[in-house]
């Protein structure tokens, strides 16, 4: 799978688990659905900071998007902290939820309008070719645990 399918894939993913978590006033269901995004969205951070991001870096035409995005990153990881500390499905949990969703939203549009697009005029074909590999091996590897 290209780089890009393999990312979209997993946004596509998380927005699932987010209306699946919209949807249920189960506590069961909710705590199995947080643990499923949190897992989620950890990994695909991870594999995106490791093999997708740096190569950005390096590049003139996208070395610009990169800090924006990793913030956007860091806030995504010290929301989902603050969750796990939280009753889950209680009040502030819920909010909690709820603002997470609209700063993936927010970051998985930059990422697919602006970043990706640049992404694919920046680097070659053997570099996108690469980075889909490593992201596919790191995750077959976070699936065998
Ligand atoms: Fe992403
Ligand atoms: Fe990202």
């Amino acid at each position: 799978m290209k780089v890009w399918d393999l990312l979209k894939h997993d946004h596509r993913e998380v927005e699932q688990i987010f209306s699946q978590l919209d949807k249920t006033q189960d506590k069961q269901q909710q705590e199995k659905l947080f643990g499923k995004l949190k897992h989620e969205l950890q990994l695909h951070t991870k594999v995106e900071e490791t093999h997708f991001y740096p190569a950005l870096k390096s590049a003139d035409e996208t070395k610009d998007m990169v800090g924006e995005a990793l913030e956007e990153h860091g806030e995504v990881k010290k929301m989902l902290t603050r969750l796990s500390s939280l009753a889950v499905g209680g009040d502030t949990w819920r909010e909690g939820i709820k603002e997470l969703q609209s700063s993936v939203e927010h970051h998985v549009e930059e990422e697919e309008n602006e970043i990706f697009p640049a992404a694919q005029k920046a680097l070659d074909e053997a570099q996108v070719e690469e980075i889909g590999r490593k992201i596919e091996q790191e995750k077959q590897a976070a699936k065998a645990g």
